[in-house]
Protein backbone atom coordinates (compact mmCIF):
# COMPACT_ATOMS: atom_id res chain seq x y z
CA UNK A 1 0.00 0.00 0.00
CA UNK A 2 1.01 3.65 -0.86
CA UNK A 3 2.08 5.43 2.13
CA UNK A 4 -0.16 8.64 2.46
CA UNK A 5 2.09 11.48 2.56
CA UNK A 6 1.76 15.01 4.13
CA UNK A 7 2.32 17.06 0.96
CA UNK A 8 4.51 20.20 0.85
CA UNK A 9 3.97 22.56 -2.00
CA UNK A 10 7.25 24.06 -2.43
CA UNK A 11 7.01 27.81 -2.86
CA UNK A 12 10.82 28.16 -3.01
CA UNK A 13 11.41 28.61 0.64
CA UNK A 14 14.71 27.85 2.14
CA UNK A 15 13.16 26.00 4.71
CA UNK A 16 11.28 23.51 2.90
CA UNK A 17 13.38 20.27 3.49
CA UNK A 18 13.02 21.49 7.62
CA UNK A 19 9.19 21.13 7.15
CA UNK A 20 9.85 17.62 5.40
CA UNK A 21 12.05 17.04 8.28
CA UNK A 22 10.00 17.70 11.13
CA UNK A 23 7.06 15.85 9.97
CA UNK A 24 8.84 12.90 9.42
CA UNK A 25 10.41 13.14 12.70
CA UNK A 26 7.40 12.96 14.52
CA UNK A 27 6.47 9.59 12.40
CA UNK A 28 4.51 10.98 9.41
CA UNK A 29 5.91 10.45 5.82
CA UNK A 30 6.17 13.38 3.82
CA UNK A 31 6.93 14.50 0.35
CA UNK A 32 7.76 18.06 -1.14
CA UNK A 33 6.28 18.78 -4.93
CA UNK A 34 6.11 22.41 -6.82
CA UNK A 35 3.47 24.73 -5.53
CA UNK A 36 2.09 24.40 -9.33
CA UNK A 37 1.74 20.33 -9.46
CA UNK A 38 -1.55 19.75 -10.47
CA UNK A 39 -4.66 19.52 -8.59
CA UNK A 40 -5.04 15.82 -10.52
CA UNK A 41 -1.65 14.86 -9.30
CA UNK A 42 -2.42 16.10 -5.31
CA UNK A 43 -5.39 14.60 -5.09
CA UNK A 44 -3.53 10.63 -6.32
CA UNK A 45 -1.35 11.29 -3.52
CA UNK A 46 -4.47 10.92 -1.55
CA UNK A 47 -2.62 13.51 1.24
CA UNK A 48 -3.47 13.63 5.07
CA UNK A 49 -2.75 17.44 4.54
CA UNK A 50 -1.46 20.21 2.49
CA UNK A 51 1.57 22.45 4.17
CA UNK A 52 2.38 25.74 1.80
CA UNK A 53 5.81 26.21 2.40
CA UNK A 54 7.53 29.62 2.73
CA UNK A 55 9.25 31.34 -0.32
CA UNK A 56 10.75 34.89 -1.40
CA UNK A 57 7.85 36.02 -3.33
CA UNK A 58 5.04 38.97 -2.76
CA UNK A 59 2.01 37.84 -3.33
CA UNK A 60 0.73 41.18 -4.87
CA UNK A 61 3.66 40.58 -7.91
CA UNK A 62 2.53 40.16 -10.94
CA UNK A 63 3.89 36.54 -11.38
CA UNK A 64 3.41 35.24 -7.84
CA UNK A 65 3.42 31.33 -7.61
CA UNK A 66 -0.06 30.60 -6.30
CA UNK A 67 -1.50 27.25 -6.22
CA UNK A 68 -4.65 25.82 -7.70
CA UNK A 69 -7.10 27.35 -5.99
CA UNK A 70 -9.83 24.30 -6.01
CA UNK A 71 -7.18 22.72 -2.78
CA UNK A 72 -9.18 25.34 -0.72
CA UNK A 73 -12.22 22.94 -1.46
CA UNK A 74 -10.83 19.77 -0.42
CA UNK A 75 -11.55 18.12 2.89
CA UNK A 76 -8.06 17.89 4.12
CA UNK A 77 -6.67 20.48 6.40
CA UNK A 78 -4.01 22.47 4.55
CA UNK A 79 -1.26 24.49 6.69
CA UNK A 80 -0.16 27.77 5.21
CA UNK A 81 3.61 28.97 6.49
CA UNK A 82 4.84 32.25 6.15
CA UNK A 83 4.57 33.03 2.17
CA UNK A 84 1.89 29.93 2.28
CA UNK A 85 0.02 32.02 4.79
CA UNK A 86 0.03 35.03 3.16
CA UNK A 87 -0.80 33.02 -0.63
CA UNK A 88 -3.93 31.61 2.02
CA UNK A 89 -5.48 35.45 3.10
CA UNK A 90 -4.57 36.69 -1.08
CA UNK A 91 -6.54 33.41 -3.23
CA UNK A 92 -9.70 33.57 -0.45
CA UNK A 93 -9.60 37.60 -0.31
CA UNK A 94 -8.11 39.25 2.60
CA UNK A 95 -5.43 41.82 1.95
CA UNK A 96 -1.48 41.24 2.19
CA UNK A 97 1.15 44.48 1.79
CA UNK A 98 4.49 45.10 2.57
CA UNK A 99 4.99 45.57 5.90
CA UNK A 100 6.40 49.23 7.57
CA UNK A 101 8.79 47.04 9.59
CA UNK A 102 10.04 43.46 8.71
CA UNK A 103 10.51 41.07 10.88
CA UNK A 104 13.63 38.41 10.81
CA UNK A 105 14.92 36.75 13.88
CA UNK A 106 13.34 36.06 17.11
CA UNK A 107 9.28 37.24 18.20
CA UNK A 108 7.14 36.75 20.91
CA UNK A 109 4.31 34.52 19.58
CA UNK A 110 0.72 35.52 22.10
CA UNK A 111 -1.97 32.71 22.04
CA UNK A 112 -5.14 34.44 22.09
CA UNK A 113 -7.63 31.56 21.63
CA UNK A 114 -7.70 28.10 22.46
CA UNK A 115 -7.08 25.66 19.44
CA UNK A 116 -5.99 21.76 19.53
CA UNK A 117 -3.10 23.48 17.27
CA UNK A 118 -1.72 24.93 20.61
CA UNK A 119 -2.61 21.46 22.98
CA UNK A 120 -0.53 21.55 25.86
CA UNK A 121 1.33 24.68 25.08
CA UNK A 122 2.06 27.65 26.74
CA UNK A 123 0.24 30.65 26.19
CA UNK A 124 3.17 32.83 25.30
CA UNK A 125 6.34 31.34 23.46
CA UNK A 126 9.25 32.38 20.74
CA UNK A 127 9.20 31.93 17.46
CA UNK A 128 11.28 32.93 14.49
CA UNK A 129 10.23 34.89 12.12
CA UNK A 130 11.54 35.73 8.30
CA UNK A 131 9.14 38.25 6.73
CA UNK A 132 8.65 41.35 4.98
CA UNK A 133 4.93 41.46 3.73
CA UNK A 134 2.08 40.99 6.18
CA UNK A 135 -1.40 39.82 5.83
CA UNK A 136 -3.53 43.33 6.97
CA UNK A 137 -7.08 42.37 6.33
CA UNK A 138 -8.17 38.60 6.73
CA UNK A 139 -10.52 37.13 3.91
CA UNK A 140 -14.25 36.38 5.29
CA UNK A 141 -14.75 33.75 8.19
CA UNK A 142 -11.11 33.53 9.25
CA UNK A 143 -10.04 34.10 12.84
CA UNK A 144 -6.89 35.57 14.56
CA UNK A 145 -5.48 32.49 17.00
CA UNK A 146 -2.31 34.47 17.99
CA UNK A 147 -0.11 37.43 17.63
CA UNK A 148 3.41 38.56 18.12
CA UNK A 149 4.00 42.48 18.58
CA UNK A 150 4.96 43.39 14.48
CA UNK A 151 2.15 40.70 13.85
CA UNK A 152 -1.22 41.03 14.79
CA UNK A 153 -2.43 37.91 12.32
CA UNK A 154 0.32 35.51 13.39
CA UNK A 155 -1.87 32.81 12.97
CA UNK A 156 -5.07 32.40 11.27
CA UNK A 157 -7.87 29.90 10.92
CA UNK A 158 -11.32 29.17 8.92
CA UNK A 159 -12.29 25.48 9.88
CA UNK A 160 -9.58 23.38 9.01
CA UNK A 161 -7.31 25.84 6.72
CA UNK A 162 -4.83 27.53 9.15
CA UNK A 163 -1.67 29.82 8.06
CA UNK A 164 1.04 30.81 10.31
CA UNK A 165 3.47 33.65 9.82
CA UNK A 166 6.36 32.50 11.50
CA UNK A 167 8.57 29.46 10.73
CA UNK A 168 7.88 26.20 13.13
CA UNK A 169 9.87 24.16 11.21
CA UNK A 170 13.43 26.07 12.56
CA UNK A 171 15.04 25.21 15.38
CA UNK A 172 14.85 28.65 16.98
CA UNK A 173 10.69 28.32 17.56
CA UNK A 174 10.17 27.11 20.67
CA UNK A 175 7.23 23.96 20.19
CA UNK A 176 7.54 23.65 16.56
CA UNK A 177 7.88 20.63 16.61
CA UNK A 178 4.74 20.47 18.66
CA UNK A 179 2.97 22.32 16.49
CA UNK A 180 3.76 20.17 13.94
CA UNK A 181 2.33 17.38 15.97
CA UNK A 182 -0.83 18.73 16.90
CA UNK A 183 -1.48 19.50 13.19
CA UNK A 184 -0.84 16.19 12.08
CA UNK A 185 -2.16 14.10 14.85
CA UNK A 186 -5.12 16.19 16.21
CA UNK A 187 -6.25 18.09 13.32
CA UNK A 188 -5.32 15.79 10.40
CA UNK A 189 -5.66 12.70 12.50
CA UNK A 190 -2.60 11.25 10.67
CA UNK A 191 -1.44 7.52 11.05
CA UNK A 192 2.24 6.73 11.85
CA UNK A 193 3.81 5.88 9.15
CA UNK A 194 7.71 6.63 8.91
CA UNK A 195 10.30 5.18 10.76
CA UNK A 196 13.84 4.05 10.22
CA UNK A 197 13.30 0.57 11.33
CA UNK A 198 15.42 -1.51 9.34
CA UNK A 199 17.02 0.51 7.15
CA UNK A 200 20.52 -0.82 6.90
CA UNK A 201 19.26 -4.63 6.11
CA UNK A 202 16.90 -3.40 3.80
CA UNK A 203 19.68 -1.12 1.74
CA UNK A 204 22.46 -3.74 2.08
CA UNK A 205 20.08 -6.42 0.29
CA UNK A 206 18.79 -3.50 -2.57
CA UNK A 207 22.63 -2.53 -3.30
CA UNK A 208 23.77 -6.65 -3.67
CA UNK A 209 20.75 -6.59 -6.59
CA UNK A 210 21.54 -3.93 -7.98
CA UNK A 211 24.93 -3.77 -8.65
CA UNK A 212 25.40 -7.78 -9.06
CA UNK A 213 29.39 -8.18 -9.73
CA UNK A 214 30.08 -4.72 -11.05
CA UNK A 215 32.30 -2.55 -9.62
CA UNK A 216 31.50 0.87 -7.39
CA UNK A 217 33.51 4.01 -7.06
CA UNK A 218 32.83 7.06 -4.75
CA UNK A 219 34.91 10.55 -3.69
CA UNK A 220 35.40 10.06 0.40
CA UNK A 221 35.58 13.60 1.93
CA UNK A 222 35.57 12.87 5.36
CA UNK A 223 32.20 14.15 6.43
CA UNK A 224 29.27 12.12 7.66
CA UNK A 225 27.49 11.29 4.22
CA UNK A 226 30.25 9.78 2.25
CA UNK A 227 31.36 7.96 5.40
CA UNK A 228 28.26 6.24 6.02
CA UNK A 229 27.11 5.87 1.97
CA UNK A 230 30.47 4.03 1.89
CA UNK A 231 30.37 2.07 4.88
CA UNK A 232 26.91 0.72 4.20
CA UNK A 233 28.04 -0.47 0.59
CA UNK A 234 30.97 -1.78 1.76
CA UNK A 235 29.01 -4.15 3.65
CA UNK A 236 26.99 -4.94 0.82
CA UNK A 237 29.75 -5.34 -1.98
CA UNK A 238 33.11 -5.19 -0.18
CA UNK A 239 36.44 -4.60 -2.14
CA UNK A 240 34.34 -4.05 -5.34
CA UNK A 241 33.92 -0.42 -3.81
CA UNK A 242 36.74 1.70 -4.47
CA UNK A 243 36.87 5.27 -2.34
CA UNK A 244 39.15 8.17 -3.52
CA UNK A 245 40.07 10.65 -1.03
CA UNK A 246 41.50 13.48 -2.91
CA UNK A 247 43.21 16.30 -0.38
CA UNK A 248 42.76 19.29 -2.16
CA UNK A 249 45.11 21.24 0.44
CA UNK A 250 42.23 23.33 1.97
CA UNK A 251 41.49 21.09 4.94
CA UNK A 252 42.28 22.29 8.68
CA UNK A 253 45.41 21.21 10.24
CA UNK A 254 46.39 17.12 10.44
CA UNK A 255 42.63 16.89 8.92
CA UNK A 256 43.94 14.73 6.02
CA UNK A 257 45.90 12.35 8.10
CA UNK A 258 42.77 12.36 10.94
CA UNK A 259 40.50 11.25 8.20
CA UNK A 260 42.55 8.66 6.82
CA UNK A 261 43.17 7.79 10.38
CA UNK A 262 39.54 6.66 10.56
CA UNK A 263 38.92 4.72 7.09
CA UNK A 264 41.66 2.44 7.91
CA UNK A 265 39.84 1.56 11.53
CA UNK A 266 36.56 1.38 9.36
CA UNK A 267 38.47 -0.66 6.55
CA UNK A 268 37.45 0.99 3.95
CA UNK A 269 39.37 0.62 0.68
CA UNK A 270 40.11 4.11 -0.59
CA UNK A 271 43.17 5.64 -2.30
CA UNK A 272 45.13 8.88 -1.10
CA UNK A 273 45.25 11.92 -4.16
CA UNK A 274 47.35 14.52 -3.10
CA UNK A 275 46.27 17.51 -5.21
CA UNK A 276 47.69 20.50 -3.12
CA UNK A 277 49.67 21.98 -5.90
CA UNK A 278 47.32 22.01 -8.60
CA UNK A 279 44.40 23.79 -6.59
CA UNK A 280 46.89 26.22 -4.91
CA UNK A 281 47.62 27.10 -8.23
CA UNK A 282 43.85 27.29 -9.70
CA UNK A 283 42.64 29.40 -6.80
CA UNK A 284 45.93 32.18 -7.97
CA UNK A 285 44.16 35.73 -8.25
CA UNK A 286 40.39 34.87 -7.89
CA UNK A 287 38.97 36.72 -5.13
CA UNK A 288 35.36 36.27 -5.81
CA UNK A 289 33.57 33.55 -3.91
CA UNK A 290 31.74 31.75 -6.79
CA UNK A 291 34.48 31.70 -8.66
CA UNK A 292 36.32 29.88 -6.30
CA UNK A 293 33.88 27.61 -5.46
CA UNK A 294 33.28 26.81 -9.41
CA UNK A 295 36.90 26.37 -9.49
CA UNK A 296 37.37 23.99 -6.83
CA UNK A 297 34.35 21.81 -8.00
CA UNK A 298 35.56 21.68 -11.61
CA UNK A 299 38.99 20.71 -10.63
CA UNK A 300 37.78 18.04 -8.09
CA UNK A 301 35.33 16.92 -10.43
CA UNK A 302 38.58 16.76 -13.54
CA UNK A 303 40.88 15.03 -11.05
CA UNK A 304 37.98 12.24 -9.64
CA UNK A 305 37.06 11.77 -13.82
CA UNK A 306 40.74 10.72 -14.80
CA UNK A 307 40.54 8.21 -11.73
CA UNK A 308 37.27 6.78 -12.81
CA UNK A 309 37.76 5.74 -16.18
CA UNK A 310 41.26 3.75 -15.07
CA UNK A 311 38.91 1.80 -12.03
CA UNK A 312 36.37 0.23 -14.93
CA UNK A 313 33.56 1.10 -12.41
CA UNK A 314 30.08 1.01 -13.34
CA UNK A 315 28.33 2.67 -11.12
CA UNK A 316 29.34 6.14 -9.03
CA UNK A 317 28.16 6.21 -5.02
CA UNK A 318 26.91 9.34 -3.56
CA UNK A 319 25.95 10.42 -0.36
CA UNK A 320 23.16 12.16 -1.52
CA UNK A 321 20.59 13.01 0.63
CA UNK A 322 16.64 14.12 0.55
CA UNK A 323 17.68 18.04 0.88
CA UNK A 324 20.18 17.39 -2.32
CA UNK A 325 17.06 15.52 -4.28
CA UNK A 326 14.82 18.65 -3.82
CA UNK A 327 17.29 20.71 -4.06
CA UNK A 328 18.76 20.06 -7.40
CA UNK A 329 15.14 19.09 -8.37
CA UNK A 330 15.87 22.78 -9.74
CA UNK A 331 11.97 23.99 -7.90
CA UNK A 332 10.73 26.97 -8.89
CA UNK A 333 11.01 30.15 -6.86
CA UNK A 334 13.82 29.15 -5.21
CA UNK A 335 17.09 31.97 -5.11
CA UNK A 336 20.65 30.74 -5.07
CA UNK A 337 22.39 31.98 -1.88
CA UNK A 338 25.51 29.98 -2.67
CA UNK A 339 26.34 27.04 -5.11
CA UNK A 340 27.17 24.52 -3.06
CA UNK A 341 29.82 22.16 -4.21
CA UNK A 342 28.24 18.76 -5.97
CA UNK A 343 29.57 16.42 -8.83
CA UNK A 344 26.37 17.15 -11.31
CA UNK A 345 26.80 15.90 -14.85
CA UNK A 346 29.63 13.77 -13.82
CA UNK A 347 28.08 10.63 -14.02
CA UNK A 348 26.75 10.96 -17.52
CA UNK A 349 29.86 11.84 -19.16
CA UNK A 350 31.65 8.83 -18.00
CA UNK A 351 29.04 6.61 -18.66
CA UNK A 352 28.11 5.72 -14.56
CA UNK A 353 24.99 4.93 -13.09
CA UNK A 354 23.89 6.82 -9.64
CA UNK A 355 24.38 4.78 -6.31
CA UNK A 356 22.54 6.67 -3.93
CA UNK A 357 21.79 4.95 -1.24
CA UNK A 358 20.84 8.11 1.45
CA UNK A 359 18.62 10.07 -1.29
CA UNK A 360 15.09 9.31 0.86
CA UNK A 361 17.12 10.93 4.75
CA UNK A 362 17.81 13.63 6.44
CA UNK A 363 21.29 14.08 8.13
CA UNK A 364 20.31 13.50 11.60
CA UNK A 365 19.13 9.81 9.82
CA UNK A 366 21.65 9.41 8.12
CA UNK A 367 24.13 10.35 11.98
CA UNK A 368 22.05 7.44 13.28
CA UNK A 369 22.08 4.86 11.03
CA UNK A 370 25.76 5.63 11.10
CA UNK A 371 26.06 4.84 14.45
CA UNK A 372 24.30 1.40 13.42
CA UNK A 373 26.92 0.84 11.18
CA UNK A 374 30.00 1.19 14.09
CA UNK A 375 31.14 4.52 12.72
CA UNK A 376 33.10 6.05 15.58
CA UNK A 377 30.90 8.50 17.59
CA UNK A 378 33.86 11.17 17.27
CA UNK A 379 33.54 10.86 13.50
CA UNK A 380 29.95 10.96 13.48
CA UNK A 381 30.14 13.79 16.11
CA UNK A 382 32.64 16.22 13.72
CA UNK A 383 30.86 19.45 13.05
CA UNK A 384 30.06 19.76 9.09
CA UNK A 385 33.07 21.10 6.97
CA UNK A 386 32.28 22.69 3.66
CA UNK A 387 33.31 20.95 0.05
CA UNK A 388 35.39 24.20 -0.81
CA UNK A 389 37.03 23.87 2.98
CA UNK A 390 39.64 26.89 3.82
CA UNK A 391 39.09 28.76 0.60
CA UNK A 392 36.11 30.01 1.69
CA UNK A 393 37.09 31.18 4.89
CA UNK A 394 40.29 33.35 3.93
CA UNK A 395 38.07 36.60 2.24
CA UNK A 396 39.88 36.97 -1.01
CA UNK A 397 42.53 35.03 -2.73
CA UNK A 398 43.88 32.41 -1.17
CA UNK A 399 47.53 32.22 -0.50
CA UNK A 400 49.49 29.30 0.47
CA UNK A 401 50.99 31.68 3.60
CA UNK A 402 47.19 32.74 4.59
CA UNK A 403 46.29 29.11 4.53
CA UNK A 404 49.23 28.60 7.13
CA UNK A 405 48.37 31.68 9.35
CA UNK A 406 44.46 30.27 9.06
CA UNK A 407 45.10 26.32 9.68
CA UNK A 408 47.40 27.72 12.99
CA UNK A 409 44.37 29.75 13.78
CA UNK A 410 41.55 27.66 13.61
CA UNK A 411 44.04 24.55 15.26
CA UNK A 412 43.94 26.57 18.65
CA UNK A 413 40.31 27.75 18.69
CA UNK A 414 38.71 24.42 17.47
CA UNK A 415 41.87 22.64 20.37
CA UNK A 416 40.45 24.61 23.07
CA UNK A 417 36.65 24.21 22.36
CA UNK A 418 37.81 20.40 23.21
CA UNK A 419 39.72 21.08 26.00
CA UNK A 420 36.99 23.37 27.99
CA UNK A 421 34.06 20.91 27.05
CA UNK A 422 32.66 23.17 24.16
CA UNK A 423 33.07 21.34 20.90
CA UNK A 424 30.18 19.35 21.28
CA UNK A 425 27.68 22.33 22.61
CA UNK A 426 28.37 24.18 19.34
CA UNK A 427 27.08 22.55 15.54
CA UNK A 428 30.07 24.33 13.79
CA UNK A 429 33.11 26.48 14.73
CA UNK A 430 36.46 27.64 12.74
CA UNK A 431 38.13 31.00 12.64
CA UNK A 432 37.70 33.62 9.15
CA UNK A 433 40.91 35.16 8.59
CA UNK A 434 40.17 38.88 7.03
CA UNK A 435 41.41 40.74 4.31
CA UNK A 436 42.02 43.57 6.53
CA UNK A 437 45.02 44.70 8.38
CA UNK A 438 44.68 46.66 11.88
CA UNK A 439 46.59 48.50 14.37
CA UNK A 440 48.03 46.92 16.97
CA UNK A 441 51.01 46.98 19.56
CA UNK A 442 53.15 44.67 21.11
CA UNK A 443 56.16 45.21 23.93
CA UNK A 444 56.33 48.90 22.46
CA UNK A 445 56.04 48.16 19.40
CA UNK A 446 53.12 49.33 17.09
CA UNK A 447 51.91 46.73 14.56
CA UNK A 448 50.24 46.55 11.79
CA UNK A 449 48.59 43.06 11.23
CA UNK A 450 45.41 40.74 10.25
CA UNK A 451 42.59 40.13 11.29
CA UNK A 452 41.19 36.87 12.77
CA UNK A 453 37.23 36.49 13.19
CA UNK A 454 36.14 33.35 15.04
CA UNK A 455 32.50 32.33 14.24
CA UNK A 456 30.77 29.55 16.77
CA UNK A 457 27.08 28.97 16.02
CA UNK A 458 24.02 26.90 17.36
CA UNK A 459 22.02 24.86 14.93
CA UNK A 460 20.39 21.37 14.07
CA UNK A 461 20.88 21.48 10.49
CA UNK A 462 22.77 24.68 9.10
CA UNK A 463 19.56 26.43 7.69
CA UNK A 464 19.29 28.84 10.55
CA UNK A 465 21.55 28.92 12.90
CA UNK A 466 22.04 31.83 16.10
CA UNK A 467 25.49 32.79 17.18
CA UNK A 468 26.90 30.37 20.56
CA UNK A 469 27.33 32.20 23.66
CA UNK A 470 30.64 31.25 24.55
CA UNK A 471 32.04 32.24 27.98
CA UNK A 472 33.69 35.29 27.92
CA UNK A 473 37.01 33.90 30.26
CA UNK A 474 37.04 31.41 26.97
CA UNK A 475 37.05 33.94 24.44
CA UNK A 476 39.66 36.03 26.08
CA UNK A 477 41.72 32.39 26.46
CA UNK A 478 41.66 32.28 22.56
CA UNK A 479 42.32 35.52 22.08
CA UNK A 480 45.74 35.94 24.14
CA UNK A 481 46.43 32.52 22.28
CA UNK A 482 46.07 33.42 18.59
CA UNK A 483 47.67 36.83 18.88
CA UNK A 484 50.65 35.04 20.98
CA UNK A 485 51.00 31.77 19.11
CA UNK A 486 49.91 32.79 15.13
CA UNK A 487 52.43 34.93 13.34
CA UNK A 488 50.66 37.68 11.84
CA UNK A 489 47.34 38.16 13.44
CA UNK A 490 47.31 40.98 15.96
CA UNK A 491 43.43 41.51 16.72
CA UNK A 492 40.51 38.75 16.97
CA UNK A 493 36.76 39.15 17.11
CA UNK A 494 34.20 37.18 17.40
CA UNK A 495 30.83 36.83 14.78
CA UNK A 496 27.63 37.70 16.42
CA UNK A 497 25.75 37.41 13.50
CA UNK A 498 22.70 35.07 13.32
CA UNK A 499 21.43 33.48 9.98
CA UNK A 500 19.60 34.74 8.41
CA UNK A 501 20.47 37.70 8.09
CA UNK A 502 23.95 36.30 7.49
CA UNK A 503 25.03 32.95 6.38
CA UNK A 504 27.58 30.92 8.64
CA UNK A 505 30.10 30.98 6.47
CA UNK A 506 31.46 34.53 5.58
CA UNK A 507 31.66 33.58 2.17
P1 LIG B 1 26.01 28.87 4.94
O1 LIG B 1 27.29 29.61 4.88
O2 LIG B 1 25.33 28.71 3.60
O3 LIG B 1 26.39 27.39 5.38
O4 LIG B 1 25.09 29.38 6.00
C1 LIG B 1 25.51 26.39 5.78
C2 LIG B 1 26.29 25.11 5.94
O5 LIG B 1 26.79 24.68 4.67
C3 LIG B 1 28.20 24.64 4.66
N1 LIG B 1 28.64 25.17 3.36
C4 LIG B 1 29.05 24.41 2.33
N2 LIG B 1 29.18 23.07 2.23
N3 LIG B 1 29.98 23.32 0.03
C5 LIG B 1 29.66 22.53 1.08
O6 LIG B 1 29.82 21.31 0.97
C6 LIG B 1 29.88 24.67 0.04
O7 LIG B 1 30.18 25.35 -0.92
C7 LIG B 1 29.37 25.24 1.28
N4 LIG B 1 29.13 26.52 1.68
C8 LIG B 1 28.67 26.44 2.96
C9 LIG B 1 28.64 25.50 5.82
O8 LIG B 1 29.92 25.12 6.32
C10 LIG B 1 27.53 25.28 6.82
O9 LIG B 1 27.73 24.08 7.53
Amino acid sequence: MERRPALILNFGSQYVQLIARRVREIGIYSEILPYDTSYEDILRKNPYCLILSGGPASVYEPDAPMPDQRIYLLEIPILGICYGLQVIAYQLGGKVERALKQEYGRAKLKVLKEDPLFFDLPQEFDVWMSHADKVVSLPEGFEVLASSENSPNAVIKRGHIYGVQFHPEVIHTSYGKELFYNFLYRICKAERNWELGNFVEEKVEEIKNLVGRERVICALSGGVDSTVASVLTHRAIGDRLECLFVDHGLLRKGEAQEVVNYYNRLSLPFKVIDAKDLFLKRLKNVEDPEKKRTIIGHTFIEIFEEEARKSGAKYLLQGTLYPDVVESAGLPGAKVIKTHHNVGGLPARLGLKLLEPLRELFKDEVRQIGKSLGIPQEMLRRHPFPGPGLAIRILGEVKEEDLTILKEADFIFIEELKRWGLYDKVWQAFAVLLPVKSVGVMGDVRTYERVIALRAVESVDGMTADWARLPYDFLDHVMRRIINEVKGINRVVYDISSKPPATIEWE
